[in-house]
């Protein structure tokens, strides 16, 4: 396992229904999960899907994947293996698009219990006031509350409240095929690193096996959305994500993305984890 130390260096818009798969878009358009829709309010869309379901988030994660999207978090923690070194300096991480907490709590977990680092802070940014106040919450049953965890409103596409060259380590999980603008998005995450500094994206991606995929695509649509309307009473927010998943780049495209911002990548940028139904990028600010 390759690790990551800190010492080496258009239908009805607002209509909630996803029917149309329309793939043709014009300039001023993007996609929110299956839909075309203008830029400027696909933004408010992600917000109302979050606002619906940050109070079952956690649970829905457990249910939807079994479990299995603690393990893929706990391999990323661990591959990333943050925490300061002996005769080093505590770690800025920004977790962005952090909402409930999850990969912030566990990096500063792993920081504290692998390297008996009290010091390193995480800084968890999202977009949602809804899911940041989950995240809060949850925090106070840690022992980072108002210490080494901290919480910021804000488009991971301006990060304009985040200083040039001020972290060592941006963490993405799960958010950024939520983004309008994902270029915008790496060219801010590459902004505000150290030079030295480690880009890292936990997210949905595509599976490397046809079979595998076919079952894959028949649970995503035919049962997550079910079970959206079942457990949270919210179908058409769980429709937006599976549809948001089968939008998202392919591997090697995504990191070319990130190449592109202007990280440096090595061998293919990426890991598979599940058969590709997730995968991890990484890529380091020379
Ligand atoms: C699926 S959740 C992932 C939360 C957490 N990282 C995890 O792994 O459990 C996606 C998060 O991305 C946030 N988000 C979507 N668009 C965003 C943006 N442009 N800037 C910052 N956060 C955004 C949402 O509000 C939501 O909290």
């Amino acid at each position: 396992m390759m690790r990551v130390g800190f010492t080496q260096g258009i239908q009805r818009v607002g209509a909630r229904s996803f029917a149309t798969n329309r793939v043709w878009r014009s300039e001023g358009e993007t996609h929110f999960g299956f839909r075309e829709v203008p830029k400027t309010i696909k933004e408010d869309l992600v917000r109302e899907v979050f606002s619906s379901v940050a109070k079952s988030y956690d649970v829905m994660n457990d249910v939807m994947s079994f479990g299995i999207h603690r393990l893929w978090k706990d391999h990323f923690v661990s591959k990333l293996d943050p925490g300061r070194r002996p005769g080093g300096e505590p770690l800025s991480i920004l977790d962005v698009a952090g909402g409930t907490g999850d990969i912030a709590f566990k990096m500063l977990d792993w920081a504290t219990e692998i390297h008996n680092d009290h010091q390193s802070k995480v800084l968890v940014v999202d977009i949602n006031n809804d899911m940041l106040k989950e995240g809060e919450k949850r925090s106070l049953s840690t022992p980072y509350a108002g210490t080494r965890a901290s919480f910021l409103q804000q488009n991971a596409e301006i990060l304009d409240k985040v200083p040039d060259s001020s972290q060592d380590l941006y963490t993405v999980a799960f958010g950024i095929r939520n983004f309008t603008n994902i270029d915008a998005a790496l060219r801010s995450a590459y902004r505000v690193l150290k030079p030295g500094g480690v880009f890292a994206c936990l997210e949905f991606s595509k599976v490397d096996n046809a079979v595998l995929d076919t079952i894959y695509e028949q649970y995503s649509f035919n049962v997550i959305p079910l079970m959206g309307q079942l457990i949270a009473a919210d179908h058409d927010s769980y429709q937006y994500l599976v549809e948001s998943i089968a939008r998202f780049p392919s591997q090697d495209k995504f990191a070319q993305m990130i190449r592109d911002a202007g990280f440096d990548m090595t061998g293919a940028g990426y890991e598979n984890l599940t058969f590709g139904v997730a995968a991890i990028h990484i890529g380091q600010k020379l």
